[in-house]
């Protein structure tokens, strides 16, 4: 087994306590230096003349909506940014106008947020996808499979959160639009961890800038497709709501716009670096830091979707059958091993999600999986 190069640089441009091995950038992010500090210099601006920050702040978001754009493969005036995926998911589908018996396809992948807020709005029918489909294709059967005549939306991962695998790709995207299910698309990882995040033309799709794509925390956009912007209502309705979308989901008021402005530079970052370094970088980090995890004895490698910078492995069947076995032994992990990782919660046993980033290193999975291998021995 081959141990991955580091990426250079890469620990430095973190402000990352070295006490902690991070090996959980899809659950909240990490902020690069250089963002961070842009970041704090337009918070300075704000203070010392607010009047003259304010009065150009649309104007500012939407140049600052155009560079994102740009760095997206997306039209400009059809995102908007958002805070984060959970509330570009409610937006979406209260775009939808849904009544409460119209049927809404989610997966038993889906995040909890995200599939709560169709759950609120309309009767929901789960597919269960089996986490050892070996392929993308047996994903897209099976959520095929369980489309019913009444379907009128879909609501699936781009990137699943616990499994880490493509579940909205292409194919599906097309399939569910030539059946006339309206698909709404959770790409909450996808934002600097794919080339084309875009990709498949999904009626409603959202990626937070806030994981991946190195933004500050409330980073987020909503991609929506020309036949539905018209019916995007502006969460906060201030003085741009006259001017649709995108402006009238972005314009709140008075409030903190300095993360969004701050955006580009995190895309602007990782193509500096060399996006395709940083993404061979990653899925080759996560494949080695699976492959160490795999020798521990009763963990098994779930199939996973080529080029991805998360691996996902299934524990022992007596393990993080719900969410309070999956928080403490995630807790364990933290306190016994000094690593952060996911830990998801699956009835007959859940799973280890575990993520690469420029600032890490292989001996951070090395520790893993010497410190996990003896704590599940222990029991
Ligand atoms: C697939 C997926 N969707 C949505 C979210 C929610 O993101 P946020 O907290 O930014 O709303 C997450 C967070 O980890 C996620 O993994």
């Amino acid at each position: 087994m081959s141990t991955p190069a580091g990426f250079p640089g890469g620990p430095e441009l973190f402000r990352l306590s070295p006490d902690v091995a991070h090996l959980n950038h899809g659950s909240f992010g990490a902020v690069p230096t250089p963002v961070a500090r842009l970041h704090q210099e337009l918070a300075a601006e704000a203070a010392a003349d607010p009047d003259a920050f304010f009065l150009g702040v649309p104007d500012r978001v939407a140049e600052a909506r155009g560079r994102v754009a740009a760095h997206l493969g997306a039209d400009p005036e059809g995102i908007a940014f958002v805070t984060n995926a959970t509330e570009a998911a409610q937006l979406s589908l209260d775009a939808l106008g849904l009544d409460a018996d119209d049927e809404v396809l989610v997966t038993d992948h889906g995040y909890g947020t995200v599939v709560a807020a169709a759950a609120r709005r309309a009767r929901t029918v789960t597919v269960p996808l089996d986490p050892t489909l070996p392929d993308e294709d047996a994903v897209r059967e099976a959520v095929i499979a369980g489309l019913t005549p009444r379907t009128k939306v879909a609501v699936l991962d781009h990137i699943s959160s616990p499994t880490a695998r493509t579940v909205a790709g292409p194919r599906l995207l097309a399939e569910l639009r030539e059946r006339g299910v309206t698909t709404v698309v959770d790409g909450a990882h996808a934002p600097g961890m794919l080339a084309e995040p875009l990709a498949g033309e999904p009626d409603f799709w959202f990626g937070n800038l806030h994981k991946w794509a190195y933004a500050p925390p409330g980073s987020a956009v909503l991609a929506v497709a020309p036949a539905y912007r018209a019916r995007v209502a502006a969460p906060v309705r201030s003085w741009e709501d006259e001017r649709g979308f995108p402006r009238a989901v972005e314009y709140r008021a008075t409030t903190d716009y300095t993360g969004w402005l701050a955006a580009p530079e995190g895309l602007g970052l990782i193509a500096g670096l060399g996006a395709e370094s940083v993404r061979a970088h990653n899925s080759e980090l996560a494949r080695h830091g699976a492959e160490l995890l795999a020798g521990i004895p009763g963990l098994t490698p779930l199939p996973y979707t080529e080029g991805l910078a998360m691996r996902s492995l299934r524990l022992p069947r007596s393990l993080a059958r719900t969410q309070q076995e999956a928080t403490a032994l995630r807790e364990e992990i933290a306190a016994r091993l000094g690593c952060r990782v996911l830990i998801w919660p699956w009835p007959d046993g859940g799973g280890i999600r575990i993520c690469a980033q420029i600032y890490n290193r292989a001996e951070e999975y090395e520790r893993l999986a010497a410190g996990l291998r003896t704590l599940l021995a222990d029991g």
